[in-house]
């Protein structure tokens, strides 16, 4: 199987937002010029009047419009920018368009993007007013990797946020984009750190019939958990147990690595405590991947 990540060497991020580009402004904070792990390097918009564009170029990273005439000539001066500026990751961040098969085909495990709804619920726009019409008391935002569809590749991270009685379209897209702050660098730092990718062609014979069975029948917002775990096993040098562990006989070794894959995603007190009854060399794994994530954040 092809991970195209770790890099072995840092990374260089475009981002392409088409308006206000606050993800884009933490994106630009998280991985900053000198970043151990990568940096943004370029900017790209397809409206020149976007606020991204001044704010990745007070920070002194290229930022270019790309004015929108359509989607052939923007994606074939993107494709072309990507590969002079030696792109190896592109996120999307309020990025207003649609990309096409063919501009996602090439760029498919190294496209990202960001939405901010528990996918697979509420694709598309007006999310926060769909959610409250609905009367959820959850939702959250989702990060992504792009395939042909609008908002349906598979998913990397997910963040929840509560719907507060009184809530106001204003409010609650307050506090998912004060979530996705925290989110979208979560979600690049996994990917780079090579524990995170979207599922692989050939799982049976990768993990076994069985558990690749396992896996298929998950739901999407449980996949990306299993293949952490299964990343951080292959860190540990224990790959062989991650068929094993998606069917829950990985032993201590695939009780660490679902440990550590929940806590990557998100702290939670009862699963730190937990990681403390592993067995010695389970358990300085765990932190040891566990600290990496965060000493990159
Ligand atoms: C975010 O909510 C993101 O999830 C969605 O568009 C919004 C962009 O906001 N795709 P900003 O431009 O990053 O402030």
């Amino acid at each position: 199987m092809v991970w195209p990540f770790p890099l072995g060497r840092k990374a260089r991020m475009a981002v392409f937002a088409s308006g206000r580009g606050t993800n884009l402004e933490a994106l630009l904070q998280a991985f900053p010029k000198g970043h151990p792990l990568g940096e943004v390097v370029l900017v790209v918009s397809d409206n020149p009047q976007a606020l991204a564009l001044e704010r990745a170029r007070r920070r002194g990273v290229e930022a270019l419009a790309l004015p929108w005439r359509g989607r052939r000539a923007f994606e074939a001066e993107a494709l072309g920018l990507l590969e002079e500026r030696r792109v190896d990751l592109v996120l999307l961040a309020g990025f207003m368009r649609l990309l096409s098969p063919g501009f996602v085909e090439v760029w498919y495990g190294r496209l990202l993007n960001i939405h901010p709804s528990l996918l697979p619920d509420y694709p598309g726009l007006g999310v926060h007013r769909r959610v409250l019409e609905a009367g959820e008391k959850e939702t959250g935002s989702t990060v992504h990797f792009v395939d042909q569809g609008m908002d349906t590749g598979p998913i990397l991270l997910q963040g929840r946020v509560p719907v507060l009685p009184g809530d106001t379209e204003a409010v609650l897209e307050a506090r998912v984009l004060h979530l996705e702050h925290r989110l979208y660098p979560r979600a690049v730092a996994l990917l780079l750190l090579g524990l995170a990718f979207p599922p692989p062609e050939g799982l049976p014979g990768l993990l076994g019939e069985e558990a690749a069975r396992a896996f298929q029948a998950l739901s999407p917002r449980e996949k990306p958990l299993y293949l952490r775990a299964w990343a951080l096993l292959r860190a540990w040098g224990k790959e062989a147990l991650a068929g094993p562990a998606f069917l829950g006989q990985g032993g201590e070794w695939g009780r660490g690595a679902f440990l550590a894959a929940h806590l990557l995603a998100q702290d939670h007190p009862v699963l730190r405590a937990e990681v403390a009854s592993l067995p010695e060399a389970v358990r300085r794994e765990v932190e040891a991947s566990l600290h990496r994530v965060e000493s990159f954040l």
